[in-house]
């Protein structure tokens, strides 16, 4: 005979089980939601990645591949991100009302917006980007989606139409990513409501001339900000220097004027800074530098003048500085040789006078493009510049050095690319 507070365990858990089995059987849902897949699958065309997904298997489809399901039992998450699948949307996506997450990017898929998708009220995270979708968004697509979402990616798509202000709507929202698409119209003020935003992605659309919007300065907790070719006229907007998550700025080829505000190299997270191709104008300050964590400054392509500051020496991640096409004058620090991360130093088209860095390529090993052309450099060539072993392209055409041509350069087996034209180099090739 079983001991009493075995017995006792045993119902207990046919209860459980009969409980369970009574609440499955109840919501019956899953079975219809394996049909709903099925007909993602045929509607697709039965494309080759969703071979797994078939009628004998279906009672487990929560194993299917790039499917999830909640405890429940219901598809919360669809992961079909470079699927290779081509098609419409298909309103049978939205039936699985219970989706968390839809991952439908770098695919073929076409249409407009699907509104369909209003219905997923548990909607958190919503990739739609990189595939055929076109046309406005709906006005009430802030209103409709779930409030509960927190990603927005639809770049990379044929969106048409103005960015509709209601996606303020969206407050949860901490990744919207609207670039590449056909928006028109001026950027909508409306969006610096959306105060939790960590990455903010508007670039490359044919917006209308206009101002990055002043409301974006509530946008305190941003790490990205991405507006490159986006037609954003006037001057460098000050607010920036207060979003003190800034890792990436990204404002590259548009029409803004004025000088960079001091204040951008006070932002300590800092690591990427792309602002070239502007009309900017007036002198890097160093008043106060914070912005250690810099990788890549690009302010290529502007009217930038002054020396540069002594801070560009100290900054031990920095791999790219790309200063070409201004008219910075004096010295080039040189204490950029002793950068360990340097790769790319690209300052032609300036009035730099001096002599390059001595000891450039000896500290940076995997220094790899140096280009210096038209400036007004005087001096030797220096030695270490393939010490590394790394450097792919020297161009110096166009300035005084003189001396001649160091041996390490000439055995630089890694070189491809060499211009030493209209200078004062003497002696013999090495
Ligand atoms: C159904 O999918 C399973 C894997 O989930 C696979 O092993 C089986 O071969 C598939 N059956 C058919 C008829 O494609
Ligand atoms: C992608 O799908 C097309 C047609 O649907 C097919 O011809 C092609 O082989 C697939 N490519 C890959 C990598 O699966
Ligand atoms: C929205 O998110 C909250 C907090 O995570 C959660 O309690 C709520 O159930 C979610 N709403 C829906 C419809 O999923
Ligand atoms: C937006 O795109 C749709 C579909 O491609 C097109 O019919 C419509 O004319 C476009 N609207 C504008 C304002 O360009
Ligand atoms: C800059 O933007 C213009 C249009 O605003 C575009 O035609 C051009 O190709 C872009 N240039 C670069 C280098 O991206
Ligand atoms: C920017 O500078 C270019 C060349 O210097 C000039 O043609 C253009 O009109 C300027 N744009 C603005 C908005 O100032
Ligand atoms: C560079 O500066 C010189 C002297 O200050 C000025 O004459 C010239 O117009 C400037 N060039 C550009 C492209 O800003
Ligand atoms: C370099 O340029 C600066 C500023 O234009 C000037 O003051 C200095 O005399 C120049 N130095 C040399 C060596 O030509
Ligand atoms: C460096 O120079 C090489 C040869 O000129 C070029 O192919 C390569 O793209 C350059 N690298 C970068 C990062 O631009
Ligand atoms: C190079 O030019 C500098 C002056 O700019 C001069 O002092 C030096 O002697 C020259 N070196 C050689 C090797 O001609």
């Amino acid at each position: 005979m079983l001991p009493r507070a075995y017995a006792g365990a045993c119902l207990h858990l046919l209860l459980v089980l009969l409980t369970c089995w009574g609440f499955q059987a109840a919501q019956s849902k899953p079975v219809d939601e394996a049909r709903l897949l099925l007909q993602i699958k045929s509607m697709w065309g039965d494309p080759p990645v969703l071979t797994a997904w078939n009628a004998s298997a279906s009672a487990a489809h929560c194993r299917w591949p790039y499917v999830r399901c909640n405890k429940a039992g219901r598809v919360s998450g669809l992961y079909l991100a470079a699927a290779n699948v081509s098609g419409p949307f298909l309103e049978a996506i939205a039936s699985l009302s219970r989706l968390k997450h839809l991952d439908l990017r770098n695919n073929r898929i076409a249409g407009v917006f699907p509104t369909s998708l209003y219905s997923c009220r548990s909607l958190e995270y919503l990739d739609l980007s990189m595939n055929h979708f076109v046309g406005e968004l709906p006005a009430d697509i802030g209103l409709g989606l779930s409030a509960n979402l927190t990603q927005l990616y639809l770049g990379n798509n044929r969106f048409n139409g103005t960015i509709q202000a209601s996606l303020s709507r969206l407050r949860n929202l901490r990744f919207l990513k609207l670039q590449d698409n056909l928006f028109v119209g001026t950027i909508p003020a409306e969006l610096g409501d959306l105060t939790s935003l960590q990455e903010l992605y508007l670039g490359y659309n044919p917006f209308d001339a206009g101002e990055l919007p002043r409301s974006f300065r509530k946008l305190a907790s941003l790490s990205v900000l991405a507006v490159w070719d986006s037609n954003l006229v006037g001057d460098f907007p000050s607010f920036l220097v207060g979003m003190r998550e800034l890792k990436a700025l990204a404002l590259f080829n548009n029409s803004l004027t004025g000088s960079i505000p001091p204040g951008i190299w006070r932002l300590n997270k800092l690591q990427d800074l792309y602002l070239s191709r502007n009309n900017l104008t007036g002198h890097l300050v160093d008043d106060g530098f914070a912005a250690m964590s810099l990788k890549y400054i690009d302010l290529g392509h502007n009217q930038l003048s002054g020396m540069l500051p002594d801070f560009v020496g100290l900054l031990e991640n920095l791999a790219i500085l790309s200063l070409p096409n201004n008219n910075f004058t004096g010295k080039i620090p040189a204490s950029i040789a002793r950068l360990p991360s340097l790769m790319v130093l690209w300052l032609d088209n300036n009035r730099f006078n001096g002599t390059l860095p001595p000891e450039l390529g000896k500290h940076s090993l995997d220094l790899a493009n140096v280009s210096v052309d038209n400036n007004e450099l005087t001096g030797a060539i220096p030695e270490g510049l393939c010490n590394g072993g790394n450097l792919d392209s020297f161009s110096t055409s166009s300035n005084r050095l003189n001396g001649s041509i160091p041996v390490g350069l000439a055995n630089c087996a890694s070189l491809q690319t060499l211009r030493l034209d209209s200078n004062q180099l003497s002696g013999q090739v090495p």
